[in-house]
């Protein structure tokens, strides 16, 4: 599932166009699961599926692909403080009106973003390609940043391949911090 150069190069530019602006750099401030912030579950999210649609050939479009799932838990709070009890089928709503308020996202990606959560979220079934990518790629993520709470890992989910030689070079590239740890989100 290693990125080749070229895909990883594909990734870092789509990923930057969102995650340089300062707004989405706030999302290094909330916690997602265990220790891992939104801005790095954000990450895993968007290089699990942009894999997946590869190896998979799902054929989704890409940068409408990155961009919902960079900004599919764009809600801006951390949900333990200040979210209420049906904050996991509250939130792809508020998340959904901030990407298009904040980053003037496409229908298609809104809608992408408000169905992640689905079963949750009964009614509101993923529509596209890229709405069923986000919402497998959010829950495998999920599952792994929850398994590892606690260990400080240097390397990240299984399936993103985060903490191996490739797709770390394009996460380094995407913050500019270049470590896996909790200070650096
Ligand atoms: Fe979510
Ligand atoms: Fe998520």
């Amino acid at each position: 599932m290693k990125l080749s150069p070229a895909e990883q190069a594909r990734f870092v530019a789509l990923a930057k166009n969102i995650t340089e602006r300062p707004v989405y750099q706030t999302l290094k401030s909330f916690t997602q699961h265990g220790s891992v912030t939104t801005y790095r579950h954000s990450l895993h999210v968007a290089l699990c599926a942009f894999r997946l649609n590869i190896r998979l050939h799902v054929r989704a479009d890409e940068r409408e692909l990155v961009e919902a799932c960079l900004l599919h838990d764009f809600y801006l709070y951390d949900w333990h403080t200040k979210g209420d009890k049906l904050h996991g089928y509250h939130h792809p709503k508020i998340a959904a009106e901030r990407a298009r308020r904040y980053f003037a996202v496409p229908d298609r990606v809104a809608s992408a973003i408000q169905t992640h959560m689905w079963p949750l979220t009964l009614f509101h079934v993923p529509r596209n390609r890229t709405a069923w990518l986000l919402a497998a790629a959010d829950k495998i993520c999920a599952v792994q940043e929850t398994l590892d709470r606690g260990r400080n890992r240097r390397s990240g989910p299984f399936f993103t391949g985060f903490g191996r030689p490739g797709p770390l070079g394009a996460v380094k590239s995407v913050e500019n911090d270049g470590k896996w740890n909790r200070k650096n989100g």
